[in-house]
């Protein structure tokens, strides 16, 4: 389901609103869960919704945490690795709009054609991420860039650090 900027940006801001009434720093793995819920439900080409964090023991390592979508066998990826490697190393959105010509990257399943993944920073230090899959091909715009940019800076918040 393609979907013009105007129809995204209404999408956006009503799930994001209904975010900011779900955010409880003193549960924060219910929080993520939650949002992932809320995201993968209004927006009908996010077809996985998750969350890595960076690992407290292992820095520049990534944990799989809360997610909404089909299990994936990536529970642990090293800074570097994939997309989500790669945007942990370089601490930027990390857009690809067709996997098939990204060589550094992890399958997750044959459908996934698409991914996002915008970092969770505390200043200059990567707290986790954001990972989004589609199953369709060039289905993110500057409007998902923007909202998934602001929504991780308000959950960066949550970690209190
Ligand atoms: N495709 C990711 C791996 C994680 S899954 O999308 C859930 C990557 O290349 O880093």
């Amino acid at each position: 389901m393609k979907l013009t900027d105007r129809e995204k940006e209404l999408r956006f801001k009503t799930a994001l609103d209904a975010i900011d009434e779900i955010l409880d720093p003193s549960n924060i793995e219910n929080t993520l869960q939650n949002v992932c819920v809320i995201l993968s439900e209004r927006i009908p080409y996010f077809d996985w919704v998750g969350f890595y964090l960076v690992d407290r023991e292992r820095e520049g390592e990534l944990v799989l945490g809360p997610f909404v979508g089909a299990p994936t066998e990536h529970v642990r990826i090293p800074f570097g690795k994939g997309i989500c490697g790669q945007a942990a190393e370089r601490k930027e959105t990390f857009v690809v709009q067709d996997v098939t010509q990204e060589d550094n990257y992890l399958a997750c399943s044959v459908e996934v054609k698409s991914e996002i993944v915008v970092p969770i920073m505390s200043g200059d230090r990567v707290l986790g991420e954001l990972d989004i899959d589609s199953h369709e091909l060039e289905p993110f715009s500057d409007v998902d860039r923007r909202y998934l940019e602001t929504l991780c800076n308000r959950l960066a918040t949550l970690f209190g650090e």
